[in-house]
């Protein structure tokens, strides 16, 4: 059985005091539920601190090269050294707002799975590719250039986020066939592509999950959890997803 994946994305938010708070509220909540997996992409500089809360810690970003003179990024055996567990991939707002490209990040999976380090590819439409039926088209499109040199052996390194832009920080989340349709295309494409440990590879779904829609979003027999932004910001809203996910 795949496990269950609820991973918080706090994006650029959160001070130093309010990562606290939010710890001091997580503390005294129950997130004890061995079938499923907790994990928090801070902003980099609460890496090592959250790390030390013995949580499943991960950043948000890393770069393609393994070291040198990248001002301002960070190296996987970098993040290795403080035990950050995993990282994103082919985030849209990476892709769209920092114009990172399916070349850059093929390169950061190559990277990623030379160091053995896991990561979460993730992939989605954006609103006009979806209206002119091109969503599942771009969807195998962005998963076979990352996952080009991927090699079957290595499936464990590898969770997908299928994240459609237009469903992400708006309020509204794709509806229960549109994601259905979605993991199951993913599934063939990773099937077709790695052979049948496919079948271990968690698929996850983001954009606007939040305490009302979770518990529909999540009876999806193909949705293996959720990558979660604005609803993860405070820890009692984000234990309702953390209920949801094990009802
Ligand atoms: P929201 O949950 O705020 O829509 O963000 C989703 C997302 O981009 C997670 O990576």
């Amino acid at each position: 059985m795949r496990k269950k994946i609820l991973a918080a994305n706090w994006k650029m938010n959160l001070t130093q005091p309010q990562v606290l708070d939010w710890l001091k509220v997580f503390h005294d909540l129950d997130w004890h539920q061995p079938q499923q997996e907790l994990r928090i992409y801070p902003s980099s500089i609460y890496l090592k601190e959250l790390v030390s809360t013995g949580l499943h810690v991960g950043a948000q970003n890393v770069f393609a090269e393994q070291k040198g003179a990248f001002t301002g990024e960070i190296a996987v055996e970098q993040l290795q050294s403080i035990d950050v567990q995993s990282v994103l991939i082919g985030h849209s707002e990476r892709r769209l707002i920092f114009k990172e490209d399916d070349a850059l990040i093929a390169q950061k999976v190559r990277t990623c799975t030379g160091a053995g380090f896991p990561f979460i590819l993730c992939c989605g439409e954006a609103i006009e590719q979806r209206e002119q039926g091109q969503h599942l088209a771009h969807v195998e499109s962005q998963l076979k250039s990352a996952l080009e040199q991927f090699d079957p052996a290595q499936h464990s390194l590898l969770t997908i986020a299928y994240e459609p832009i237009w469903a992400i920080g708006s309020g509204m989340s794709a509806r229960t066939d549109q994601i259905s349709e979605m993991h199951a295309f993913i599934r063939d494409f990773l099937e077709k592509e790695l052979g049948a440990i496919a079948h271990q590879i968690p698929i996850l779904y983001g954009g606007s999950v939040n305490s009302q829609n979770a518990s529909e979003l999540f009876s999806c027999p193909s949705v293996d959890g959720a990558l979660v932004g604005g609803a993860s910001l405070d820890a009692q809203h984000f234990h309702q997803l953390w209920q949801a996910l094990s009802a």
